[in-house]
């Protein structure tokens, strides 16, 4: 008889550890046979894999689920899914709110999803693996019960074939009072360096030429071989001798973990890219000491400064929340003033969601109204986004090396295979779009920056030419079509 292929659908919300979380759950169950499809209804297994962050995350996925209720009552074979920050947090409130869910795994048991799915389809019994919560044992024991997840990576699931994630820690030690990611992902661990390496160099392999190393804080990375012990610039240096890899990122940085090793590797090693992601969260004293972030705004700017002076040109970035608890409008203004002066290449500005089960929702109230969340979220947009416009424009004439990604969201709608608008990121992590021919998906070219916007700057790429007719003249593009584009020969 012809065994009907199985077919997976998988969502995914949240943050860079989920995206990696997601491609490798998916490989694990290709290597079973499961076939990735696109459509929910279309599937046998149906995931969700979720984030805890913030609440607005949560809802999302309780609604996606309250829209597969008939689907599944209609469809009883089929096996659906919570995975990852959602499913360790809130187990027993998952099955309550969706009874129709049939498995729940934390992040810390994602290893036996495909186990977990043919036990489903053996018992129809609901299965949980989750991992003990924070102060359900010993250090040791809540450690252990969260084991990192690194199965043979699986080129197909990336965004592009050329990139990757890698990860290099797990969990988080911090416990910033507002921060549910403790709780969800368990205690910090870094992985042996010997490990990562040998991953990097597999995909180096599989022809990906940029690793993202993740982190929750990526640069508090430590591995201890007895006496010795490597850093993240140790693991970075190490990544930097394999052939084929032509950059390394590092993502999120924790900035009382901003260490001179770190920047001066960053430096000195040509194929580190020039960008650090820096969480500040707020320009004021109060706020930063009632988050729990361990630093003040002074010893932030001193990091800044010493960033950039011994990693000239470095681009920096940063999250912000607003409206945390407590936060007047002198404290927001304070977050107004640093935004103004620190000069971030872009920075994340979230608006506090309070999250049961963290100090900050334990012990003070959520006394800032939406309304003036919403509005000094905008205030302190408007104010990023001047200063990156004035750091775009400040690149207008200067050439760049860009890692091209593939078709931009224009470059999207238009014919495949021949001239469309492209997008890549520099070495500081900008973001240039250009007109370009597919094949240049995934190459290194160089790019002279001729426009920009606060988002985005549009170049023309080097070298060689290419008359009009072999540019698709129906398509629209944001960047004005010359008669003549500049393109790379390869
Ligand atoms: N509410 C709003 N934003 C949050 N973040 C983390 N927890 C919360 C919360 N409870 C933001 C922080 C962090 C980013 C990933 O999410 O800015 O850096
Ligand atoms: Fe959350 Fe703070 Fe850890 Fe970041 S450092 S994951 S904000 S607890």
């Amino acid at each position: 008889m012809h065994d009907r292929t199985k077919t997976l659908f998988i969502e995914t919300v949240g943050c860079q550890m989920n995206v990696l979380d997601s491609e490798l759950i998916v490989g694990s169950l290709r290597r079973q046979g499961y076939e990735l499809v696109h459509d929910a209804t279309a599937a046998d297994v149906i995931l969700f894999n979720t984030c805890s962050v913030r609440a607005h995350a949560e809802e999302k996925i309780y609604s996606a689920l309250g829209r597969l209720r008939r689907h599944m009552r209609e469809n009883p074979d089929v096996v659906l899914g919570v995975l990852g920050c959602m499913a360790q947090k809130d187990q027993e409130e998952v099955r309550r709110r969706a009874p129709h869910v049939d498995m729940v795994v934390g992040t810390g048991q994602l290893a036996r999803v495909p186990e977990l799915v043919e036990e489903v389809k053996r018992t129809r019994a609901p299965q949980y693996a989750l991992s003990l919560g924070r102060a359900d044992g010993g250090k040791d024991e809540v450690t252990a019960s969260f084991e990192s997840f690194d199965p043979p990576r699986d080129a197909s699931m990336r965004p592009t074939p050329f990139q990757a994630y890698v990860r290099i820690q797990i969990g988080c030690d911090k416990f910033c009072t507002y921060c549910v990611v403790p709780a969800t992902r368990g205690p910090e661990q870094s992985r042996h360096p010997d490990h990562i390496v040998a991953e990097c160099r597999q995909l180096a392999s599989e022809g990906c030429k940029e690793v993202t190393l993740i982190g929750q804080t990526v640069n508090s990375y430590k591995f201890d071989h007895g006496e010795r012990r490597s850093r993240l610039s140790d693991l970075i240096a190490r990544i930097h001798d394999i052939a084929g890899i032509e950059r390394i990122k590092f993502v999120t940085n924790f900035p009382k973990d901003m260490t001179d090793d770190l920047l001066d590797a960053v430096r000195e090693l040509p194929k580190a890219v020039k960008y650090l992601h820096v969480p500040v969260q707020s320009g004021c004293d109060e706020v930063l000491k009632r988050m729990k972030r361990l630093y003040t705004v002074g010893s932030y700017r001193e990091m800044l400064h010493r960033s950039r002076e011994r990693v000239p040109g470095v681009a920096i970035s940063s999250d912000f929340i607003v409206g945390f608890c407590g936060e007047t409008e002198q404290a927001f203004q304070k977050s107004m003033g640093l935004v103004r002066e620190a000069k971030f290449k872009n920075s994340f500005i979230f608006k506090y969601s309070p999250r049961p089960g963290t100090k900050a929702d334990d012990f003070y109230a959520d006394d800032v109204s939406e309304d003036v969340k919403k509005r000094r979220n905008n205030d302190l947009l408007a104010v990023q986004n001047e200063n990156s416009l004035e750091d775009h424009r400040s690149r207008i004439g200067q050439t760049v090396e860009v890692l091209v990604e593939g078709p931009s969201r224009v470059g999207e709608r238009q014919p495949t295979g021949g001239v469309r608008q492209l997008t890549g990121r520099t070495m500081t992590d900008h973001i240039v779009v250009f007109d370009g021919h597919d094949r240049l998906i995934g190459q290194s070219l160089t790019v002279h920056i001729r426009e920009a916007s606060p988002f985005t700057l549009y170049g023309d790429a080097e070298t060689g030419t290419v008359e009009p007719n072999e540019l698709n003249q129906r398509s629209a593009t944001t960047v004005p079509l010359t008669r003549r584009v500049t393109l790379p020969l390869i």
